[in-house]
């Protein structure tokens, strides 16, 4: 590279950059013209193998709907994990996108811009909040929420220097820094990582009694306690009755930071603006992320008020991106697009006719499904591993992609059922009927054409963290 001449380069680039301007001349050409296979091929030469994707190749999608470069359409029952809970492409974010794209997309934090404070403004208003920090990615924001609790537990609670714990849940998920893992109780994301980060203590999601136990006899050194009112990767599960209440007054009593992780569970994907809102809890911390892009760009944002926000200073924490002008844009139309479209309200509506189908199929198959359960559009089918072996929920997702529908398993034995929210009835429908045909049509010849390997109790079963066995 060194050796190659200067005006050679500047060539390269200038052709390359009107490749470029020519394909987005042309938004109707395929995206590419090369085949799902191909795609599927070349990314697992030259890219990581940190996912195991369902193979389709998305190349359009349009609210509901994706399309394969073959043209196949699909319909979309993951929402890439609720981060397009407002559809594929939605013209109002995209009108913003484009709109703000030409105008102006990066200040950093050295300086205004003039597209930030209107963020900062429409969030803190609309939720409630004194300020906000943003982030871009889930995880930024999560790492920022647990800065904020360490600092604000040695400012204004007085914790000792370097004793600062945070709590959070079994079988929580974060997202993937060091610190969001370190919270985490699957082995998979932990292994291999370690040392993770100290100070921190485990309780069982939706058990109070434990979590006032843990305060009870380290509560002078607890800065905060994170949690998913709604644990998504965990297979969407959902605590008892009363339990947020029963958090939001122990934080209170104890003088902990109640830190409410919405990323997932938040911008009306449980069929309420934040899932916290279903027991009318008002948390000390909350971290947005995913939809809060509309599905165009990470955009991420913690929100506190002042006692607690202003315990950092500046030069203290930030981001290069964060609170940029063109993500800026994106998240207050994403915004404006939840409350236009009355999506909390849609999400609860669709979530009870789709859990009420979803229910009828688990009557027709009572030993295959164990349990429907959800909120909103934030919904989960527990499948009986037992009764599907050798099949997996994995190899079920891979039919329900033949049947058109879209969806991804956590665990082995769940699948997640989070469409947009803008999804329309029929497109509900329609994933119900390839589930109930999969298992009525399919199963059978899938469980004798799959060779069986014998499943013992693999170590992996059981948290290295806080030693629960997940398989139970
Ligand atoms: C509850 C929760 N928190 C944090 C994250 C991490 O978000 P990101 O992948 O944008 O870093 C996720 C991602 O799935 C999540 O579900």
């Amino acid at each position: 590279m060194a050796s190659k001449k200067p005006l050679q380069c500047l060539l390269t680039g200038i052709l390359r950059a009107r490749n470029v301007r020519r394909f987005s001349a042309l938004p109707e050409e395929r995206a590419s013209s090369k085949s799902s296979k191909h795609l599927i091929d070349l990314e697992y030469q030259c890219s990581a193998h940190n996912y195991h994707p369902i193979p389709v190749v998305f190349s359009q999608a349009k609210g509901s709907s994706i399309w394969d470069p073959e043209g196949k359409k699909y319909i979309d029952f993951l929402s890439a994990y609720s981060a397009v809970n407002q559809g594929h492409c939605h013209p109002k974010i995209m009108k913003a996108l484009v709109e703000q794209a030409g105008k102006l997309t990066l200040s950093s934090r050295a300086f205004y811009n003039d597209r930030f404070p209107v963020f900062a403004e429409r969030l803190t208003s609309m939720f409630g909040y004194d300020m906000v920090l943003p982030m871009n990615t889930g995880a930024e924001g999560v790492e920022t929420a647990l800065k904020l609790a360490r600092k604000w537990g040695y400012l204004k609670k007085k914790i000792p220097k370097d004793e600062a714990i945070i709590v959070s849940c079994c079988g929580c998920f974060h997202g993937r820094t060091l610190a969001a893992i370190s919270m985490s109780c699957d082995n998979e994301a932990t292994r291999g990582f370690w040392p993770l980060l100290p100070g921190h203590l485990k309780v069982d999601f939706g058990d109070a009694d434990a979590l006032e136990k843990i305060f009870k006899e380290k509560g002078d050194r607890i800065a905060g306690f994170l949690f998913e009112p709604i644990q998504g990767e965990a297979g969407v599960i959902i605590p008892p009755d009363g339990y947020l209440q029963a958090v939001r007054d122990l934080c209170t009593k104890y003088n902990v930071l109640m830190i409410d992780d919405e990323i997932q569970s938040g911008l009306a994907r449980s069929g309420r603006v934040l899932a916290c809102d279903w027991e009318n809890v008002r948390p000390d911390v909350v971290i947005l992320g995913k939809a809060l892009g509309g599905g165009v760009l990470p955009v991420s944002a913690v929100l506190a008020d002042k006692d607690v926000m202003l315990c950092i200073q500046p030069g203290e924490h930030g981001s290069t991106f964060g609170g940029n002008p063109l993500a800026s844009a994106v998240a207050v139309a994403s915004l404006d697009v939840i409350r236009e479209e009355k999506l909390a309200e849609r999400s609860d509506q669709l979530g009870k006719e789709l859990r009420q189908q979803l229910v009828k199929i688990q009557q027709q198959f009572p030993n295959l499904i164990k349990e429907v359960r959800g909120r909103g559009l934030f919904n989960a089918v527990e499948l009986n591993s037992k009764a599907l072996l050798p099949v997996t929920a994995y190899d079920i997702c891979l039919k329900l992609k033949e049947r058109g529908i879209l969806a991804k398993p956590t665990h082995d034995s769940i699948i997640r059922l989070t469409p947009p929210l803008s999804i329309s009835l029929d497109e509900l429908q329609e994933g119900s009927k390839a589930l109930k045909d999969v298992l009525e049509l399919d199963l059978s010849y899938m469980q004798k054409e799959k060779p069986h390997t014998t499943t013992s109790h693999t170590p992996s079963d059981v948290c290295d963290r806080c030693g629960r066995n997940f398989s139970q």
